[in-house]
């Protein structure tokens, strides 16, 4: 009997715990997907707009910042969300600390094994925060901005903006980086 209790309150802590990773797991993909997704929006608009894909840029150039602010806002004081790579674009806004790094070579290290899939969602603790992380991968349309093909007018307004610009030459299917969205235990 004292067993069967023993069993059974384990069970429950279990459940309550797996629950509870659950939870934070589907609130942090929630603030990527709202970050990912105002921004994928946006980058779409633009590029529409202006096929040179000029317009693109200087929107990334000048909203991208901005958007993340304002996404940032809408969360709960406990959440954030960021980007970050491995290799940077905006060093200053959205480097990469050393568990973001270590995060990055392990999608890096699956793709190189042919085991990753995109819907490899990482959750981390540490310390009182859960992180959640969501790999990037380089598509087609990324490539017109951090390939090796990009054309002299986009390169020309990415150098403008960006002087020491390393978030190029990417390959197809290629990491990109990541999203990151950080949660306070509360
Ligand atoms: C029109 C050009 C353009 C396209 C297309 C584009 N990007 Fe970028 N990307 C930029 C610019 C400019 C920045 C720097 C923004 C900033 O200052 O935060 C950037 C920054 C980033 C960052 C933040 C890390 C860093 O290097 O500073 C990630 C991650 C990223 N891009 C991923 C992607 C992915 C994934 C795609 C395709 C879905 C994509 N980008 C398509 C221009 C582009």
């Amino acid at each position: 009997m004292k067993i069967n209790t023993l069993l059974l309150a384990t069970l429950l802590l279990t459940s309550a715990s797996m629950a509870d990773e659950m939870t934070v797991k589907q609130e942090g993909v929630k603030y990527i997907k709202m970050l990912g997704g105002a921004l994928k929006t946006e980058l779409q608009k633009e590029m529409k707009a202006d096929k040179t894909g000029v317009g693109a840029v200087t929107f990334c150039t000048n909203e991208a910042t901005k958007l993340t602010a304002e996404i940032n806002s809408k969360l709960p004081d406990y959440a954030k969300v960021r980007r970050t790579a491995l290799k940077l674009r905006n060093a200053e806004k959205n480097a990469a600390d050393e568990l973001d790094t270590k995060i990055m070579q392990e999608y890096v290290a699956s793709i190189e094994a042919k085991t990753f899939t995109p819907k490899d969602i990482k959750v981390v603790e540490d310390g009182d925060v859960t992180r959640v992380y969501k790999p990037l991968l380089a598509k087609n349309v990324c490539l017109v901005c951090h390939g090796s093909k990009i054309s002299k007018v986009i390169q020309e307004e990415i150098t403008k903006g960006y002087p020491h610009d390393k978030a190029v030459n990417f390959e197809e299917n290629s990491l990109r980086g990541v999203v990151v969205a950080e949660i306070k235990k509360h």
